[in-house]
């Protein structure tokens, strides 16, 4: 496999340059679109996936862009950046200071690198394939903590579509006696930094898209983690149902979340 990460600079110059625009905006209640349920965007989201794919498209211009605003439906192909250019778009239009940027560029399948800029903290978390991930430069590794009664769990939950609404009960049932808590931040880009970071334990969300995880994964992995399907399988970034933990709990909390997802 190619080694891309010589792009991890100026990657991460777009990102910054991304955040400046997204920090720099302010939207009224009657610019907020509804895409579908429950499901918003604004200028701020579109303006800044322009910035970004413009700046991708010098940087590697042999790479198609799958983007949420502008190119959701694009086929997969062999080599392709896959941008969220505001991760929590919630969470932002509401003030909550909790949103990203993510991007990765994914070859034959499989994240190669990848960066979530945490807009408001202005952290840069990066990873490149079998090069180890990073935050501003600092190292990362995933949490070594063994015991699940002493984990810190992180989730995103369903907002628009309930037919998994039982089996999520059923892991909160779970996980709220068994760990030392579960947050749900609303952004599954800064979820899964958070998880290389070691400040999660670990995190699951069903039904994510590909341009929510398609950096974070990578980071989690490149940080010593594993990060699987809710049914083990290893097909995260097409079907986006995701586990990601430290290798100690990954076997435990896989039973437990395949299990309800099973049953229910
Ligand atoms: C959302 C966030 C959220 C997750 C949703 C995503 P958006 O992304 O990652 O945490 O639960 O499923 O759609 O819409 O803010 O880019
Ligand atoms: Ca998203
Ligand atoms: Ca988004």
């Amino acid at each position: 496999m190619k080694d891309y990460s010589y792009l991890l600079p100026e990657l991460s110059a777009l990102a910054i340059q991304a955040a400046h625009f997204i920090k720099n905006q302010s939207v009224q209640a009657h610019e907020i679109e509804h895409k579908s349920i429950n499901s918003l965007v604004s200028f701020v989201d579109k303006g800044a996936e322009e910035i970004i794919i413009k700046g991708l498209k010098s940087m590697l211009p042999a790479a198609s862009i799958l983007a949420e605003e502008s190119a959701p439906d694009h086929p997969w192909d062999s080599l392709m950046w896959v941008i969220d250019p505001l991760d929590g778009t919630t969470n932002y239009l509401h003030g909550l200071p909790f949103y990203a940027i993510s991007i990765a560029l994914v070859a034959d399948g499989k994240s190669v690198i990848g960066i979530v800029h945490d807009v408001v903290h202005n952290d840069s978390y990066t990873a490149a394939l079998g090069k180890g991930s990073y935050c501003n430069g600092v190292k990362l590794s995933v949490s070594n903590n063994p015991k699940l009664s002493d984990s810190f769990a992180a989730t995103g939950f369903p907002y628009y579509d309930f037919d998994k609404m039982e089996a999520y009960l059923e892991c909160f049932r779970y996980f709220m006696k068994n760990t030392r808590g579960i947050r749900r931040i609303g952004s599954a880009a800064l979820d899964l930094a958070y998880v290389a970071a070691g400040k999660f334990d670990f995190f699951w969300e069903y039904k994510l898209q590909t341009w929510d995880i398609a950096a974070g994964t990578l980071l989690v992995q490149e940080a010593g983690g594993i990060v699987s399907e809710i049914d083990g399988g290893d097909q995260f970034l097409k079907s986006g149902h995701c586990i990601a933990s430290s290798p100690q709990l990954h076997p435990e909390i896989l039973e437990i979340i395949k299990t309800a997802f099973e049953t229910n």
